[in-house]
């Protein structure tokens, strides 16, 4: 039987439907980028081949391969460059999207496949430093994006709406230490949402490569956040995702804060239905978050390393995570990243 999302026939048939300007416009970003010295994996991989492939292409939500590539065209200091405007484009688009998954999740490969969903044992876990010299902050975090829904560039504001309604009432029906409330970004006071910025928890307007990828539209329509009320569980919604589960506190036991993610999601996923593909996993809006899209980090105190950052960024790559640099505390301050990867 013919599968409507991937079938090639549906593909050609929509070809004609790209719009000359879009195609200009195509052109013009095509240019620009490959005349430039941008290190992003879509400069790598947007070959001309690859660019006249796709370039008349449109998922079955109208998204095309301007809306993919925009935000690494008009941010050449990118380090990755597309966006999927909707789950179909992650196989409308495969010839663009497949190597740079594979360059940037640890070579998984176009035939690789993601395993099904496993939370392993959190408790397993346990504390990564119980003397509590060293761990500022634990955080693990997640993305989810509701099933029949485009991201971002693709949403209209109907879909903001109805995605805000879906998870706010997910959130009502959450229990015990998870229960709290919903903060819409509509009608926030500008005070507390300074304070909810300047205390980690929410997220900021203006994110350059996602405005170049027509991902703040409608700003702040159906943005929000929700708290538990010990505030070590929160979701940011329709920031970037849909959906991004968060699980954070104080000190370093990672066990209970990845315990209290797994339960989160578990108890969500009760009442929504997450967007999953059988190869790459769980989708969203950027490719970096595929698979189970679980990223943890450690706010970490280490002096020593940090003397000499070049190396230490050397030693964190050799464990595939990721150092920033803390400005905001007197100590040297780092925060660790684990990175989320597609696994074979
Ligand atoms: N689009 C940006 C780049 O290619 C960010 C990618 C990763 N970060 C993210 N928030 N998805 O460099």
């Amino acid at each position: 039987m013919c599968d409507k999302r991937l079938c090639s026939c549906r593909q050609k048939s929509a070809a004609s439907n790209v719009d000359p300007e879009i195609l200009r416009k195509l052109e013009e970003g095509y240019k620009l980028l490959k005349n430039s010295d941008s290190p992003s994996l879509l400069k790598k991989y947007l070959t001309r081949d690859v660019f006249d492939k796709l370039k008349k292409r449109k998922t079955s939500y109208g998204s095309t391969l301007l809306h993919v590539i925009q935000s690494g065209v008009e941010n050449l200091d990118s380090g990755i460059g597309i966006y999927a405007p909707d789950p179909e484009a992650y196989t409308v688009f495969a010839e663009l999207f497949d190597p740079i998954i594979e360059d940037y999740h640890g070579g998984f490969g176009p035939d690789d496949i993601h395993p099904l969903p496993d939370w392993g044992k959190p408790a397993d876990m346990g504390n990564l430093d119980p003397s509590g010299n060293y761990v500022i902050s634990t955080r693990v975090r997640t993305g989810r994006s509701l099933a029949g829904y485009p991201f971002n560039p693709s949403m209209s504001e109907t879909h903001y709406y109805e995605i805000e309604n879906k998870v706010t009432d997910a959130f009502g029906k959450l229990e015990d230490d998870l229960k709290g409330q919903y903060y819409p970004l509509v009608g926030m006071e500008k005070d507390v949402q300074k304070k909810l910025i300047d205390d980690h928890f929410l997220f900021k307007e203006g994110d350059r490569f996602l405005q170049s990828a027509e991902a703040c539209k409608y700003w702040p329509t159906g943005r929000g956040i929700y708290l538990n009320q010990s505030k070590t569980f929160l979701v940011w919604c329709n920031e970037e995702d849909h959906l991004r589960i968060i699980s954070m506190q104080e000190g370093g036991d990672l066990g209970e804060v990845y315990a209290r993610l797994v339960r989160a999601v578990t108890a969500l996923e009760r009442n929504l239905k997450f967007s999953r593909n059988e190869r790459i996993g769980y989708l969203n809006f950027c490719p970096t978050n595929l698979g189970s899209a679980v990223r943890a980090s450690v706010h970490v105190k280490l002096p020593k390393l940090s003397a000499n950052l070049g190396r230490f960024e050397e030693i964190a790559g050799m464990y595939n995570l990721q150092v920033h640099r803390n400005r905001n505390t007197p100590e040297l301050c780092v925060r660790l990243n684990m990175l989320p990867v597609l696994r074979t």
